[in-house]
């Protein structure tokens, strides 16, 4: 079974991302033949300084492999390193109906807020359907506002298959397991539009300050307090083991803890949760050219891969074989 996914590095990653997404990612490199990239073509639809998206989809690479994605197991790459897709991309937007686009939520939801809406977002999902069908993926691991452009990338598979044969494996959606949307400062679902963030490799000291903004009641330190209504516990609970969970969850019933001594507790078990990724983190922002190696045999790997799909697809509707 190969695994595909991609993520756009549109902003650096916070502990929503790791804990709904990448997190889970990592864990199939394993069992499974994964293929994961960064998809800077896509953020092109929404970062237009080049400095900046060169930048964030290096720190995303960085970032997964600190993390524990290991590219001995799972192969690891650029989208716009494999140029074989955006020529998919066309193939497969000559079947494409304008209909099933216009029914895309990114497009939809930018044109009902009165906003200018450009090609490139029109045509995200097909992009989409490229990244996939390029590699034979069987299985994308996606947060559940993907899922319909899955759907998408099947219906345009089975119209080419349709069309010019079997040329197209069709992928099936995992959804990733989001019970514990992350809550983020203030409460709400931790997002980078909501500003409510906390980065995974913030440095120590804004960390702390990040925690300890953390929105929490005001009922008064000597009270006894509901951890289960508290999203600071929730927090903790990522990260703690069912017996720190117990001996927090006490403390918090008994009264006489404030909320800064939780915070105090969160603060500390992050950063050593954290810990060895950190100095992973440090090694690999040391030593440039390590990253630059693993993305361009990542690259190379994909690339083989998407060659040989392309080429089925050529052929099928009627253009050279490039093999000769
Ligand atoms: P953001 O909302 O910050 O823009 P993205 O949409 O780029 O984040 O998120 C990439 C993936 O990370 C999503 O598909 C989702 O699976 C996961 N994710 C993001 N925020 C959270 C969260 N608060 N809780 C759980 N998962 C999240
Ligand atoms: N659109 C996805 C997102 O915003 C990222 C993505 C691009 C992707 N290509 C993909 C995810 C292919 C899975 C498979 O999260």
């Amino acid at each position: 079974m190969r695994v595909l996914s991609g993520i756009q590095p549109t902003g650096r990653f916070h502990w929503g991302n790791y804990f709904g997404a990448i997190r889970q990612y990592i864990a199939l490199q394993d069992n499974e033949q994964a293929f994961y990239f960064i998809a800077d073509l896509h953020a092109l639809t929404t970062i237009r300084d080049p400095g900046l998206l060169r930048e964030l989809s290096i720190d995303a690479a960085i970032d997964l492999v600190a993390l524990g994605l290991d590219p001995h197991k799972a192969t690891l790459f650029l989208q716009s390193d494999v140029p074989e897709v955006t020529e998919l991309t066309w193939l497969l937007m000559t079947v494409t109906p304008m209909g099933l686009l216009e029914k895309c939520h990114a497009y939809k939801d930018k044109v009902a807020k009165g906003l200018p809406a450009d090609a490139g977002l029109f045509t995200y999902p097909v992009l989409m359907a490229a990244d996939i069908l390029a590699y034979d993926s069987d299985i994308v691991p996606v947060g559940s506002d993907q899922v319909q452009h899955i759907e998408v990338t099947r219906d345009v598979a089975q119209k080419f298959n349709h069309q010019y044969g079997d040329v197209f494996v069709l992928p099936a959606p995992r959804v990733l397991d989001e019970s514990a949307k992350v809550p983020g400062t203030d409460g709400e679902k931790m997002s980078k539009s909501y500003g409510n963030t906390i980065e995974l490799f913030e440095p120590e000291k804004k960390l702390r300050k990040k925690i300890m903004s953390i929105k929490t009641d005001s009922t008064p330190v000597e009270a006894p307090k509901d951890p289960d209504a508290c999203h600071l516990f929730t927090l903790y609970k990522l990260f703690a083991t069912a017996e720190q969970q117990a001996a927090l969850a006490a403390r918090y019933r008994a009264g006489g803890m404030g909320y800064g001594e939780a915070k105090q507790a969160l603060f500390e078990i992050a950063m050593d949760h954290f810990a060895a990724a950190r100095a992973k983190r440090e090694q690999l922002v040391a030593d440039p050219g390590e990253v630059a190696r693993i993305l361009s045999d990542g690259a190379a790997r994909a690339r083989a891969k998407a060659v040989e799909v392309l080429d089925r697809a050529r052929q099928a509707c009627g253009l050279r074989d490039r093999k000769g």
